[in-house]
Order: structure tokens, then sequence, then C-alpha cells
């Protein structure tokens, strides 16, 4: 029992839980999963997989993202991704309303199937109607030889290493690695995006590592505000633009760890009915970075403050404006719109866990859950 114990807390690298641990290997695996694909420096994106089937890539007609859970999130993020530098059409689906819809796909479509554990069967089943349909099927998995990099035609693994957490974290960001890596060398590739943009996100990419490790010094304030917010019944999660994605994903992680109802929505449609759950008791999460409609979440949360909602806002480092409206100001390096997700993620992380742990939750393995979900 002792060794046992023993053996756990060294796999845990001294960490109180595998998911903590997880989340501060995010700016290590994110260097490991862009090495040797991201050459800022020549202005390069080199991945095996899109390499070999560019011609297919740049004639799609569409992309069509199957996935579930927090992988369908960081397809949510693809798609605005996506669409913003390569222009091509993006459906964000999840995979088990996919599969049985009889929906339309045909040889021009592009499938990018996205599974942490490659085992997911809702996804599995997706990837294989898509193939019958002709579509070319392209993987981004973390398990290597996993049933779904074998099934996919090609593919790019996110380098996140083992993911024991059932709630995933540094497998979502290292996900939206991939994909921006994707999205940017189609851009370049289709001319649409300027050269000199598209040297300046290979260099913002190159230093995300850094802004997620300064990101993650927010951990004691996260703590300080789990401990306000630990009991509370409900939670709102709003985000505009890239980060209407991190809100969904935001309200996922409190939801699955600390059994707390969350929703994630997108910050302007609170004004067409959910507006009307706002009172003193419901915390509202604002995720309000100063690069993303800024003045627009601004005019959100007056909305959210004048019903009296507890407002815990996670803003730009030096922000002044939403910190005069905010109950709670939880402060990031800045970064371009694009890149956002992969830093605004990291506080909503922090604050489901120690808000997890406080409530004395099994945070490593919540009820109900599993790590891979291999049954339909
Ligand atoms: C996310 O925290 C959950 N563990 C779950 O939603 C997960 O993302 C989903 O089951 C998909 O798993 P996959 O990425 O391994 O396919």
């Amino acid at each position: 029992q002792e060794l046992q114990m023993n053996l756990e807390q060294i796999e845990k690298g001294g960490y109180d839980h595998f998911m903590l641990k997880e989340i501060y290997e995010q700016p290590s695996v994110i260097k490991d999963t862009y090495r040797g694909r991201l050459h800022a420096n020549e202005g390069l994106i080199q991945m095996a997989g899109v390499e070999d089937n560019l011609e297919k890539f740049l004639n799609a007609e569409r992309i069509i993202i199957v996935a579930c859970g927090t992988s369908w999130h960081a397809g949510l993020v693809a798609e605005y991704i996506f669409e913003e530098f390569a222009r091509i059409p993006v459906e964000v689906e999840y995979a088990s309303e996919f599969r049985y819809r009889n929906p339309i796909i045909n040889s021009k479509d592009i499938v990018i199937a996205i599974s942490q554990s490659g085992e997911t069967a809702d996804t599995m089943a997706a990837i294989k109607l898509a193939k019958e349909s002709g579509a070319f099927v392209f993987g981004v998995c973390n398990v290597v030889g996993s049933s779904i990099s074998r099934e996919t035609h090609a593919g790019a693994y996110t380098h996140a290493g083992p993911e024991i957490g059932v709630a995933s974290t540094k497998a979502f960001t290292t996900q939206i690695t991939v994909l921006t890596m994707i999205a940017l060398r189609l851009a370049k590739a289709k001319g649409t995006l300027s050269n000199s943009l598209f040297h300046t996100y290979l260099q913002e990419l190159v230093i995300i590592p850094e802004k997620v490790k300064e990101a993650l010094e927010t951990n004691d304030r996260a703590k300080e505000i789990a401990a306000v917010f630990k009991d509370a019944p409900n939670c709102l999660y709003l985000g505009r633009g890239y980060n209407f994605p991190v809100a969904l994903e935001g309200a996922l992680k409190l939801k699955e760890i600390s059994y707390i109802h969350a929703e994630g929505y997108p910050a302007a449609e609170m004004k067409h009915g959910p507006i009307a759950l706002i009172d003193e008791h419901m915390p509202v999460v604002v995720i309000a970075p100063k690069q993303g409609h800024y003045d627009k979440i601004v005019s959100n949360i007056q909305e959210i403050k004048s019903r009296s909602g507890k407002i815990i806002a996670v803003v730009t480092k030096g922000d002044t404006q939403v910190r005069e409206l905010a109950d709670y100001v939880i402060e990031i390096p800045e970064t371009s719109d694009a890149l956002s997700p992969l830093i605004t993620t990291i506080p909503l992380q922090l604050l489901s866990y120690h808000i997890a742990v406080m409530r004395g939750c099994n945070v490593d393995q919540p009820r109900n859950l599993a790590k891979s979900v291999t049954v339909e």
C-alpha cells in the first residue's frame, strides 16, 4: 500500500493530482507539439500528414470537424481559425449526432477527427461513415497507434504525453496548437494571409509556452476565487468569438470535476433569454481579453452587473475598464485574438480544479466518467 502510494506520488511529479500536473505541463507539451513542425525563422510550417495531402486540403470545398467533449471545443476554436486564416468553410459536428443524422458528405469534403484517446466510439463511427462517403479523413490524436489514428487516411499527433486526468487539459491546448499550425500552413499555400501576418503568427506561436507559463501564475488568484464560489449551485461562462468555445470548455471543466451545473454561452446571446437567470447568487465568468470584441464584452458585463450578477473576469494584464465592473479579476498576458484560447483557458482550468478540490471531489476520476468513452 505504502509502495503503491509512493509510486503514484512519483507519477504525479509531486503534484496532488494528475490533472494539476497536466495543467502545469502545458508550456512544455505545447513546445513538444510544435517542435520540428514550426520553423518561425524560416517562415515554414512542416507537417508530413498535411504536406502529403496538401492538394486535397487546398481543393476542399469544406472541412467537417467531428469530435466529442473537450475535443469538440477544440474543433470550434479551429472553425474560427480555419475560416479566418484559410477562408475554407468549416462545420463542427458532435460525432454522436453526425453518425446518426444521415449527413451530406461528398468526396470534396475533408473530415478532421479530433480525439485525445483515439478510442472514442462515436468519433470512430463518424470517421467510418465519412470514409464510406468518399471523404478524406485526417486525424488529430494524442495516442500513437490508437484505433482512430489507424482508421484515418492521415493525421498529426499532439505530443501532450499520457493524459491521466479524466478532465482534459493539455490535450485541449495541444489540439489547438496542431489545428492552428494546419490553418496557418493552408493560409500560406492559399495566400489568404499576408506574409507579414503569417510571420507574426508564427513568431507569436513560438512564445505561447512562455505566455502559458505566465498564465499559470494566476494559480493563487484562482484559488482565492475558488474559495468564494465553491458552493455556488450554478455558474455561467461567457465569451465572444474565439473565446466562445473557451467559455464552453470552462463550463465543462467545472461540471465534470466539481459537479456544479455550469453553462457556456456566447456573451451576446444572453439577452435572448438566459439573462433572466442573473441575480446576486449567479456567478458569471466572463472572458474579456483586450484583443477580442472588447467594447462589446464590456457592455455585456454591464448588463450582467446591472442585474447584480457576480462577475469573475479574465482580462489582459493592465486592464482598467473591466476591473471597474468585475467583482474578481484574473489577469493574463496579452495575445492576438486568434491565439488567445491557448491562454484564456488556463485560469479556467485552475479555477475548476481548485473548486473541485475544495468540494472534496475526486478530481482525477470524477463520478460517472471514464477517460475514454469507448461505448456509444
Ligand atoms: C473532457 O474533459 C472529457 N474528458 C471528455 O469530454 C472528452 O473530451 C471526450 O470524451 C472526448 O474524448 P477524446 O478526445 O479522447 O475523443
